[in-house]
């Protein structure tokens, strides 16, 4: 069997296994068999694949119709400018995440240029949100944080991998209860697990049985992990200081209205992702 006709082979079995996007997925498993990148399977389409190469490729074919993530295969995610690890221990980052890393550095520029910027990540999971703030603001105090020990070792990981572990401080434990109240930070963000109970018996196969469900779970209303946030956040947010959370489709209204209701932010602001979903809320603590 050659390249091209292994490709062929591998789009159309995961074309029929109702896999979206099976070139794709065909080229990138092929080549991850052969170690080999993209651009190289096309420049070898009639190399024959040897006996144990093919056997390779039909495991990860089989792995990726029996619903796996293609990114768990792959064991990568790119996310900003940095290609990180990810497995299991996880949450697979998305693309629209990118707009809280986006906003949180628009929201820094605001703070007053004479002080290194303290910032909190409640949730890190694989560290992208952290590692890419690091890797763009120069001096910088990050803390990100986890409930989940094993999503902290891969964030680790990762961090230590972009040559950035001096720049973050990784610290287990659930939401705020790792600080004191009075130790207050700059900026606080988060991309919190935000399903409702619904939305997770309704998820693919995919994100239901492969990616961590304490990524996911946001309570019955998916609100939880926001309501617990909020009421705590005044003990830990300097004045002036900045809240930034992403959010679900058709949560921005309810998430700006409690923090309109603790009383001590200016006016929430909503920013939509490509999509038009309103994606992130962000408000800045009054002074
Ligand atoms: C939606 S994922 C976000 C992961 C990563 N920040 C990203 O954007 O790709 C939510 C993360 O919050 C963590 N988490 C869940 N409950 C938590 C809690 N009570 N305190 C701290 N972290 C929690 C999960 O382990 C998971 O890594």
């Amino acid at each position: 069997m050659t390249i091209l006709e292994a490709l062929n082979w591998a789009t159309d079995y995961l074309r029929d296994h109702g896999i979206e996007n099976p070139r794709l997925n065909g080229e990138l498993l092929l080549a991850r068999s052969i170690y080999l990148s993209r651009e190289e399977l096309y420049i070898r389409l009639h190399n024959q694949l040897e006996e144990g190469e093919r056997k390779t490729l039909e495991g990860l074919i089989r792995r990726r119709v029996s619903g796996e993530p293609l990114q768990y295969i792959l064991g990568h995610q790119e996310f900003w400018s940095f290609n990180l690890k990810v497995d299991p221990r996880v949450l697979i980052p998305r693309p629209e995440t990118e707009h809280l890393v986006e906003e949180a550095l628009l929201s820094l520029t605001k703070i007053p240029s004479k002080k290194i910027p303290s910032v909190l990540e409640l949730g890190t999971g694989s560290g992208a949100i952290a590692i890419s703030l690091a890797g763009e603001v120069k001096n910088i105090f990050l803390v990100a944080t986890d409930l989940s020990g094993e999503a902290l070792m891969v964030a680790r990981e990762n961090a230590q991998q972009a040559g950035l572990s001096h720049k973050i401080e990784f610290v287990r434990g659930d939401l705020l209860d790792p600080f004191h109240p009075g130790e207050a930070f700059d900026l606080i963000l988060s991309n919190p697990p935000y399903l409702s109970d619904s939305e997770i018996t309704d998820l693919s196969r995919e994100v239901r049985d492969h990616e961590p469900i304490i990524a996911l779970k946001g309570g019955t209303n998916g609100l939880e992990f926001y309501q617990r946030l909020i009421s705590q956040l005044p003990s830990y947010l300097k004045k002036e200081g900045w809240i930034l959370l992403e959010v679900g489709s058709h949560q921005a209204s309810c998430v700006c209205q409690m923090i309109e209701v603790e009383g001590c932010f200016g006016k929430t602001e909503r920013v939509k992702d490509l999509a038009g979903i309103e994606r992130v809320v962000k408000a800045q603590r009054k002074s």
